[in-house]
């Protein structure tokens, strides 16, 4: 029985003569959030967690999940998390390299050649000991990566050869190494976080979206496209996180009980990407919209231009280069 549900097995016998709910006085009340929406695999693994955690400690904590950026930005979630005022978070690494660039290693292009290989990446014992200088750097607890699968394209004209990119606007999550990938192409990247993606697409705000298959497929965006490379350039890895305030004040019983829970469905979202990722890339072509398997040739201008810049900023490079080369 972990301290807080002890406590409140005490304070439920106390207070049951009263004829007050405990639940309603003792229970601890968590909060985690994300960008992403509510049918999101995300999102629907912190709801799985949260169930869970009600169960596990008889309601003694409770665990309210914030979807679809209802608490704001990336950016400003991870602020809350350092504050204290919101307590768990699965996040984007692209927000963690804004603060920590040496994150900025799992954006190396096609570092990883597929989902498969990007889950053994990311799951080695290299990626795990990066989360060690979280606290320290960025004043969060990571418990464990996921992912929300590898990075596409989605155009609202016709994508040739990679000149036919150039000049275009596309979509771009907020974050430094994938704004570097469109610039050296010649691609003007524009900045917009998720919940503003299909409007800014829809409106020609955008002509074309970075993006990854289960959203192109999940929310429609294959509808507004003419064209979608199925190009795999980049991992999207995400982590799970704890706010150090809140882990301060945790017992050592529920350190490891959320921990271990935030950490395992983190991780299973990877699987469900492996699984899925082709499947949601066949339904969009299945749905008509012109779909075409690119490599790393089509992009091969950017890719040592790329390294060029990030090999400094981010030492984790080599490391997880010579992971990706032990795990292909
Ligand atoms: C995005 O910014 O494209 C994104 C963020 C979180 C999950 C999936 C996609």
């Amino acid at each position: 029985m972990t301290h807080i549900a002890r406590l409140t097995g005490v304070a439920a016998f106390g207070l049951a003569g009263l004829g007050l709910s405990v639940n309603a006085l003792d229970a601890r009340e968590l909060r985690i959030g994300m960008i992403t929406p509510p049918l999101h695999v995300w999102s629907q693994a912190a709801v799985s967690m949260a169930e869970e955690l009600a169960e596990k400690t008889g309601g003694a904590m409770t665990l309210t999940v914030f979807p679809a950026g209802q608490l704001g930005t990336e950016g400003e979630m991870m602020q809350q998390l350092q504050t204290g005022a919101l307590d768990m978070a699965f996040l984007t690494i692209a927000e963690v390299s804004n603060r920590v660039p040496t994150f900025g290693a799992f954006y190396a292009p096609f570092l990883a050649d597929d989902m498969a290989h990007a889950a053994r990446i990311i799951r080695s014992d290299e990626a795990r000991e990066l989360l060690e200088i979280l606290p320290e750097e960025a004043g969060v607890v990571g418990v464990a990566y996921g992912s929300a699968g590898m990075r596409q394209i989605a155009s609202r004209t016709p994508i040739g050869t990679v000149e036919d990119l150039r000049g275009l606007k596309i979509r771009i999550t907020p974050f430094e190494p994938i704004r570097d990938f469109y610039n050296i192409l010649g691609v003007a990247p524009t900045p917009l976080p998720l919940p503003a993606v299909f409007d800014a697409l829809a409106n020609g705000q955008v002509d074309a979206i970075d993006m990854d298959a289960e959203l192109i497929w999940g929310l429609r965006y294959h509808e507004l496209s003419q064209d979608v490379l199925f190009s795999n350039h980049m991992l999207f890895p995400m982590v799970g996180l704890i706010s150090g305030r809140t882990w301060a004040a945790l017992s050592a019983d529920e350190r490891e009980m959320l921990s271990e829970m935030l950490a395992r469905y983190a991780d299973g979202t990877l699987d469900e990407y492996i699984e899925n990722d082709p499947i949601w890339m066949q339904q969009v072509a299945d749905a008509g919209t012109p779909m075409r398997r690119v490599g790393s040739d089509f992009f091969a201008a950017a890719i040592e231009a790329w390294e060029a810049i990030w090999a400094p900023k981010a030492p984790a490079l080599a490391v997880l280069r010579d992971v990706a080369d032990r795990t292909r």
